[in-house]
């Protein structure tokens, strides 16, 4: 929260809304002049955060899309620029606890993996429609997975794969030689399969390098938080651009052991924060 540098009266956009967690803390320090603009892709996550702000002070508004498209979103809301804008990338707890959407490895429901289950392809279309190359690319590429190669091999023999529990089984099944510790078998597989239906750096890439230099003005301070090495590659290089923004992290901040154990999911978090000339 400090890294957002609030104050009373402030514009704030929360880009990746969740269940509000960060913006009922953020909406705390805003004061009755203030504004938070949350933005969701997921309907789920939009119905979860309303309710959580419904007793905020400050102005409220709230909106279905992806902050890739923050410029529209808000000229549709009458809004102009933001103060700050902060992005916390990835996925939330409640998605993965939603057994109809696949997020988790023991999900019965079917292998969607979308944030948005109206638009794009669910992650069996996916697998069902690839080639095992494309395959063996998605999972390199995104999950970093070691046996990308064997898993893509035996996703083509085996499709279709239709729930998360069958996924969970093939990726184990090639993997049982392979295995990290601290790390579910199926793990990368998951999160690449994620990061591929959701076309996630493509989203980060448009906010960081056209979106947030264009609505910040002078100033104005992007905070955000990444899960993966690529995406945190993507915010370093845009942060890096001196002659749009004062790099405020030279290196990223991290959680604290301490941080860790409370919430497992800060283990792999990146910070990064800067300033818009
Ligand atoms: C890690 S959670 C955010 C948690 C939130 N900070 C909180 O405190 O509750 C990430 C959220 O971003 C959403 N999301 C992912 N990509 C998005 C995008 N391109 N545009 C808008 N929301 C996105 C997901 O649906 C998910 O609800």
């Amino acid at each position: 929260m400090a890294a957002l540098d609030l104050s009373p009266g402030l514009f704030v956009v929360d880009g990746t809304l969740g269940a509000g967690g960060h913006s009922a803390s953020i909406v705390e320090k805003l004061g009755p002049s203030g504004t938070l603009l949350g933005i969701d892709r997921d309907p789920m996550m939009l119905d979860h955060a309303t309710q959580e702000l419904q007793d905020a002070q400050c102005r409220t508004v709230f909106a279905r899309g992806t902050y890739a498209e923050l410029e529209s979103l808000l000229s549709d809301n009458k809004l102009s620029k933001p103060d700050r804008v902060l992005l916390d990338l990835g996925l939330s707890s409640d998605q993965l606890a939603d057994e109809s959407r696949g997020f988790s490895f023991q999900a019965e429901g079917p292998l969607d993996l979308r944030f948005d289950t109206s638009s794009g392809r669910p992650a069996w279309q996916v697998i069902d429609e690839s080639s095992e190359s494309e395959l063996t690319e998605i999972l390199q590429l995104f999950g970093e997975e070691p046996a990308a190669d064997e898993i893509a091999s035996a996703l083509v023999q085996r499709r279709p794969v239709a729930t998360a529990t069958e996924l969970t089984q093939l990726v184990t099944a090639v993997k049982s030689k392979t295995s990290r510790e601290n790390l579910h078998d199926a793990t990368l597989t998951f999160q690449a399969l994620r990061i591929a239906v959701n076309e996630e750096l493509r989203h980060v890439e448009r906010m960081l390098n056209d979106v947030l230099p264009a609505v910040l003005g002078p100033g104005g301070r992007a905070v955000v938080i990444s899960f993966h090495s690529l995406e945190d590659r993507i915010v370093k290089n845009a942060f890096r651009k001196t002659d749009i923004w004062q790099n405020q992290t030279a290196k990223p901040v991290t959680a604290t052991p301490a941080e860790s154990r409370l919430n497992p999911r800060a283990r792999s978090a990146k910070l990064r924060v800067a300033v818009r000339r």
